[in-house]
């Protein structure tokens, strides 16, 4: 993909429906009883692969719209055994909620992914459903998983990173688990799980930091639209801030509290933000945003905001790259980015500086120095976040722009190259 340099950015644009929304209902659709419908469902490829896994489950699922699914749900504990391993390709949070799902019923399933998913994590949520009484086998603690479930009892559990994936996947198993499962957060994470659950009609306790669960709770079927997905919206949100006279607006997009720490990181850089909540669909407040260009300011994510835009940290960055030179922007604290679709740390600070700006990488971090962007060649690493970021940056540089592995963009943004395009005209 080769991107122009373009002097406006101003329109309207529809993100995709949201990704973490999306796998949660298709999965809670999958074990409630009944018919779901989910309209807005993200049309990206992460989403997608939750369905291809539930349906190798035994749980049919029909398209009856580009954005619409209809789950057939099997009911608590119904799912079917599959006859061949399941594969989450590069959905770190298919994979991690699924597990929870997988390690209530009682045969093996075997969860695997592509590449770059079998470089991630996932000790955090085999150590808690082993505790749970799964019986889980993986290698250095990373895709495949050999999981042979059943048998569950409650647990409390303290996730040592914070991790909505985590939480998520523990009070899944938790649902099909004996007495009650309780996930003490240091940090709130998404809390996306919580609200779907009482959507699908279970009781979810939350004290604080501490939400429980009951096990042996029936779901029961759902009508549900999917928000925009925030996240998608917070490159846009760098375009223009990043470019003189912009005007985006944006309608339906998710807005719940656990989401919407970015848009305060925006106005610190200086991006003039608006927002207003529209409605409440199951729990999730959908809105109108507005972002248009203001005064560039330096700005920093510490440690205890960093799990909070985690995923909108590449945005960040696009946006730190188009400043006026000098401005620079620090993240510390975030070494997650490590372990995301690629080590979002060096792959972020190689395609940057390959387009003219200035990084220095740490441990848990960097800083990224503003100066003139001038293009060139950069490679996503096949994730999606860093070639959408690499893509609006380099509509300020003086040259084009090539961005190798492109069109990892699906994962959560297709079209995203044509909007754009459009946005930029
Ligand atoms: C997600 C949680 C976050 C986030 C990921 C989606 C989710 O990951 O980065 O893109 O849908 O629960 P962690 O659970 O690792 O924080």
């Amino acid at each position: 993909m080769t991107i122009a340099p373009a002097a406006r950015a101003a329109g309207r644009v529809r993100v995709p429906g949201d990704k973490s929304i999306s796998h949660r209902y298709a999965l809670l659709g999958a074990i409630a009883d009944g018919e779901s419908v989910i309209s807005g469902y993200s049309p990206g490829a992460d989403c997608a692969a939750t369905l291809e896994c539930l349906r190798g489950l035994g749980v049919t699922i029909r398209r009856t719209a580009p954005a619409t699914v209809v789950v057939s749900g099997r009911g608590l504990g119904g799912l079917r055994p599959a006859p061949s391993p399941i594969d989450a390709v590069n959905s770190g949070t298919t994979m991690r909620l699924l597990s929870g799902i997988a390690a209530a019923h009682p045969f093996r399933t075997v969860l695997t992914g592509d590449a770059s998913l079998q470089r991630r994590p996932m000790r955090r949520i085999i150590e808690p459903l082993t505790r749970m009484g799964a019986r889980i086998t993986a290698e250095n603690g990373r895709p495949p998983l050999t999981i042979d479930g059943g048998g569950l009892h409650g647990i409390a559990h303290e996730p040592e990173v914070p991790s909505a994936q985590v939480k998520s996947g523990v009070l899944l198993a938790g649902l099909h688990a004996t007495g009650r499962t309780r996930v003490v957060e240091r940090v709130a994470t998404r809390d996306h799980t919580e609200h779907a659950l009482e959507a699908f009609g279970a009781t979810v306790v939350r004290d604080g930091t501490s939400i429980e669960i009951e096990g042996g709770q029936r779901l029961h079927a759902r009508t549900l639209t999917v928000p925009g997905d925030i996240s998608g919206a917070a490159f846009w949100a760098a375009l223009a801030g990043g470019t003189a006279h912009s005007d985006i607006h944006i309608d339906g997009v998710g807005l719940n509290l656990s989401r919407i720490a970015v848009l305060e990181v925006f106005r610190r850089a200086g991006v003039q933000v608006h927002w207003s909540k529209d409605e409440e669909n199951a729990g999730e407040p959908v809105g109108t945003l507005r972002f248009t260009f203001g005064q560039p300011e330096s700005f920093t994510v510490d440690a205890s905001e960093a799990p909070l835009v985690i995923d909108e940290i590449p945005a960040l960055a696009a946006l730190a790259a188009m400043m006026p030179e000098g401005r620079t922007f620090t993240v510390r604290g975030a070494a997650e980015l490590r372990v995301k679709e690629s080590d979002r740390i060096s792959a972020l600070a190689e395609g940057f500086r390959a387009l003219g700006s200035g990084v220095e990488e740490y441990d848990d971090g960097f800083t990224l120095e503003a100066r003139p962007l001038t293009g060139g060649a950069v490679d996503a690493a096949g994730d999606h976040r860093l070639a959408m970021a690499f893509a609006i940056a380099a509509t300020r540089a003086s040259g084009p722009t090539t961005i190798a592995g492109a069109s990892s963009v699906d994962v959560s943004y297709p079209g995203f190259f044509d909007e754009l395009a459009r946005l930029t005209r």
